[in-house]
């Protein structure tokens, strides 16, 4: 897999204009096989500031929401309303500030006691709406990730049993550093996407994102790492922050 884009903004604020440019300037042109665009968003302070900025009227306007389905990376097993909720963010942030239309953003419904169900339930989903018959594993054409201090990505925290999953798209993972479930998108999906785009801002994120991006190319140490889009893209937008270890 070719070394990742590393492309480094000034401060989040910049990031953020950068990566929902980019998500405009993907989702202008009409797809081949005329199919909607399927985005994955992940929880986070630092996606936030994106879809903040995607809910103003200077990028909303610019990206074709009839033409987009929205989809969950991870979700916290937690209700919709609870504090903790990606869901609750990114509806605050931006669903309820744009005109996507009903049905085009696909919840995980994290809060079931079923998580297995409710895993296979999302799957279904996602297969129906990116459906190409061509292909294994459903095939998104944007995901935006965020990276924790520990590597972390999506869901996939290091030593959780997740990180083995290769049969399931969505699973159940539990976080004992957190003592809590998730629901979370697997390597499979992760890997089968056209476009891979990690967000990472601020001080505490630079020395994860040398060890990650200085590394030696075999190195997986890290969850983050692990994601190498078989016949997609990566492309990293770090701040200056976070860059600092990158000269
Ligand atoms: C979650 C996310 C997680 C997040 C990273 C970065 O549910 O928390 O999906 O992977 O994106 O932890 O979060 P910050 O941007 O807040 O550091």
């Amino acid at each position: 897999m070719p070394a990742p884009e590393i492309r480094i903004f000034k401060n989040l604020e910049e990031l953020s204009r950068a990566a929902a440019a980019q998500l405009a300037e993907i989702t202008g042109p009409i797809k081949p096989d005329g199919r909607p665009f399927s985005i994955a968003l992940s929880g986070g302070h630092t996606p936030k500031s994106l879809y903040e900025l995607l809910a103003t009227q200077e990028f909303s306007s610019r990206i074709p929401w009839s033409r987009v389905h929205l989809f969950q990376v991870d979700e916290r097993c937690v209700p919709p309303t609870s504090a903790e909720s990606n869901y609750r963010m990114i509806r605050e942030a931006m669903l309820d500030k744009i005109a996507l239309p009903s049905g085009h953003f696909h919840r995980m419904a994290a809060e079931e006691p079923d998580r297995d169900a409710a895993s296979q339930s999302y799957a279904a989903e996602l297969q129906t709406v990116t459906a190409d018959s061509s292909v294994k594993w459903p095939r998104l054409d944007l995901i935006f990730l965020g990276l924790g201090e520990d590597g972390h990505t999506a869901s996939l925290f290091p030593g959780s049993a997740a990180l083995e999953e290769e049969k399931l798209a969505v699973c159940p993972n539990w976080i004992e550093k957190l003592g809590m479930w998730r629901l979370t998108l697997t390597y499979p999906v992760l890997n089968a996407a056209a476009r891979i785009i990690f967000l990472v801002a601020g001080p505490e994120k630079a020395e994860i994102a040398r060890q990650i991006l200085r590394s030696p190319d075999a190195s997986t140490l890290y969850p983050a790492q692990r994601v190498r889009p078989s016949n997609g893209t990566v492309t990293w937008f770090l701040d200056e922050a976070a860059a600092r270890f990158l000269a």
